[in-house]
């Protein structure tokens, strides 16, 4: 399904309800690290896009990259858990990338716990390869699985 909500860049207002899906969704069982102020923070930051989609009181999706030089980073995405499926984190991170791309990124990095299957077979399907296991990354001693997509052709 194609999905027809809006993609906006995120305002202060949203900073709540982006930090509980970053507990619920991304942090749990974890310290709640990404709390309403450092969501401000990237909300503020130049070299940041936090873009969403639904309204502050009903977000449906957020999706945080930070755009260092050369290299992208996609901080931190998830999609509300009535929402799955449907394409809208598709959509979302279909606008982070063109931003990339229109920013001259080379490439675009990507975290994921490795037993989060649902996110790495997200990032697999849009071109996103595996390229490292980092051992215990997280605090509760999961692996990681360090992700990449190249925008640009090696140099
Ligand atoms: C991973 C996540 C962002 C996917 O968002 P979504 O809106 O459901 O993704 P889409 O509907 O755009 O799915 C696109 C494709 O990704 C793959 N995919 C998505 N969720 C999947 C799942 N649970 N299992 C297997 N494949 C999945 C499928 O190929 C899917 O296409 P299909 O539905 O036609 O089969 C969402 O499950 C989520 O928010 N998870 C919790 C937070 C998280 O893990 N964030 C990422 C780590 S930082």
């Amino acid at each position: 399904m194609i999905t027809d909500l809006a993609i906006r860049l995120a305002v202060p207002a949203d900073a709540p309800a982006i930090a509980a899906m970053s507990r619920d969704y991304i942090e749990q069982g974890l310290p709640w690290s990404w709390q309403s102020q450092r969501i401000a923070r990237a909300i503020r930051d130049p070299n940041t896009n936090v873009a969403v989609a639904g309204r502050a009181d009903a977000l449906v999706a957020f999706g945080i990259m930070s755009y260092l030089e050369t290299d992208a980073h996609l901080l931190l995405f998830a999609v509300h858990h009535d929402h799955r499926r449907t394409g809208i984190g598709s959509a979302v991170l279909r606008w982070l990338e063109e931003v990339a791309q229109a920013a001259g990124s080379k490439r675009i990095r990507v975290e994921a716990r490795r037993d989060n299957t649902a996110a790495r077979h997200f990032y697999n399907e849009h071109g996103y390869h595996e390229r490292q296991i980092a051992s215990a990354m997280y605090r509760d001693g999961v692996d990681g699985i360090r992700l990449e997509k190249w925008l640009r052709a090696q140099s």
